[in-house]
């Protein structure tokens, strides 16, 4: 298949510029358009990034028509299917599946590293007692950046792996922190001899007095949404670790801001909004007044959990998330669960109406994740958390491939400038 070629003609002069085409391995070829502004004089104008590629990358693939989401080639279902989250982990860091040796070096590794530093523990008291585990979490991994100053060379492959391992280990212990701090429960070390999501329930809701047993099926469950959560190539959370990190600031401090993008509720604070909007409904005799609403923007209410800015099809993460969640429904004895009853209706009504299949409006991720997080216990707020977890190991690969990129520049966009001309300063007396 031959290259498309393009140009930008100004209309007016008919001056030409040719804009190579860049292209990879699966889907559209990216127009390079870096020269424009040095050769037409115009900048480039795409708000909320629609037709932009910010970058390369190799980690990722989505083709938001079909519903396909590869990590480094391979399907995500089929990794849901046959691999652990520390496998699927492994397999995003470093391009390849592991091999039996090298998952469990580096099982063994993440194991290692997930405790915090003692006094890393002592900044959860400085929060206020109903602060949000959202913001504990961006608090106290950007005070990471304050420790582990023997690892700050970012052109250092070792210094690189070593946070890598920090970060993804570490931070379940310091979520499952922010969340004890919450309940003003006291904290609970990691035990290593348990596999990383188990690891973190014990760490959620075990107490010191007396034994907690990890429900095996709570933790697969939990593994799986990891998996379909730990990347998803250039999405907002992502795109602000890569911003930050293109300083070259701390990478601890990059993750934050990434764990600070996704906080909201266009992104990964959706799957707390989900709950709270089927709690708000609370029956499902007033779901058609609330789609109503929905369809006439009514204070802006949106139906959350749906929509997708890539995904104009299905998102493949909801496919095998809502057949996991009424495994797990099942499991517990929750099938009957009004909320999920609820959601289903939801559902249903969304995909025959025409409003939500003009728009290409189907279910995402996060329509069905927080069912399941509240079946196993998992408290609202602590829905977002949860995500952060899993796409740590997305950001930190984004981070790795970036910094190691030797044609790494700093991201640093321009604006059309909409405000006054240039004036005088007019002294205060006058004015
Ligand atoms: N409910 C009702 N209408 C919607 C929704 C929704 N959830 N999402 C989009 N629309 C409408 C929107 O009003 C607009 O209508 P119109 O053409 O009449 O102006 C049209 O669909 C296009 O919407 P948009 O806001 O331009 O789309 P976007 O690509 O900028 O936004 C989105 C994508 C995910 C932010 C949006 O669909 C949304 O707000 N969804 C609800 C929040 C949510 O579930 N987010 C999780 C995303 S998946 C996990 C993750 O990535 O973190």
């Amino acid at each position: 298949m031959s290259t498309p070629s393009f140009s930008l003609v100004n209309n007016a002069n008919g001056e030409k510029l040719d804009l190579p085409a860049v292209g990879g391995t699966l889907g559209p070829v990216g127009l390079d358009v870096g020269k424009v502004y040095d050769k037409l004089d115009v900048f480039t104008y795409d708000p909320g990034f629609s037709s932009t590629c910010s970058t390369k990358s190799a980690i990722t693939y989505i083709d938001g028509d079909q519903g396909v989401l590869l990590y480094r080639g391979y399907p995500v279902a089929q990794l849901a299917e046959h691999c652990s989250f520390i496998e699927v982990a492994y397999l995003i860091l470093n391009g390849e599946l592991p091999n039996a040796a090298q998952l469990q070096a580096f099982d063994q590794s993440i194991r290692k590293h997930t405790m915090i530093n003692e006094s890393l523990k002592g900044f959860f008291g400085g929060f206020r007692y109903d602060a949000h585990p959202m913001a504990m979490l961006t608090g106290v991994v950007g005070s990471l950046s304050a420790f582990y100053h023997d690892t700050t060379n970012n052109k250092d492959p070792r210094h690189r792996e070593i946070f890598a391992h920090r970060m993804i280990a570490k931070i379940p212990t310091i979520a499952a922190a922010a969340y004890k701090r919450y309940f003003g429960q006291p904290f609970m070390y990691p035990q290593n001899h348990l596999d990383y999501c188990s690891n973190l329930l014990h760490m959620m809701f075990a107490v010191p007095a007396e034994p907690y047993h990890v429900d095996p099926i709570a933790a697969k469950a939990l593994d799986v949404l990891f998996i379909l959560h730990a990347d998803h190539e250039q999405n907002a959370s992502t795109s602000t670790v890569r911003m930050a990190g293109s300083t070259g600031t701390n990478p601890y401090a990059a993750i934050a801001s990434g764990i600070a993008a996704l906080w909201g509720p266009a992104h990964g604070g959706a799957n707390e909004a989900v709950l709270k909007m089927l709690e708000e409904i609370g029956d499902v005799k007033h779901v058609p007044a609330f789609m109503q609403k929905v369809k006439d923007k009514v204070d802006g209410v949106r139906l959350m959990g749906f929509g997708h800015r890539v995904y104009k099809n299905f998102d493949p993460r909801a496919t095998i998330i809502r057949e996991q969640c009424h495994k797990v429904l099942k499991h517990l004895g929750k099938e009957n669960d009004p909320q999920l009853e609820l959601a289903m209706k939801l559902e249903e009504i969304a995909l025959s109406d025409d409003y939500f299949k003009a728009r290409k409006l189907y279910p995402n991720v996060d329509f069905y994740s927080g069912i399941i997080y509240k079946a196993l216990g998992i408290p609202v707020n602590m829905f977002t958390p949860m995500f952060a977890i899993a796409r740590t190991v997305g950001w930190v690969a984004h981070w790795i491939e970036m910094v190691s990129d030797p044609t790494m520049r700093i991201a640093r966009p321009r604006q059309v400038y909409t405000g006054a001309g240039e004036r005088s300063v007019t002294a205060l007396d006058k004015r």
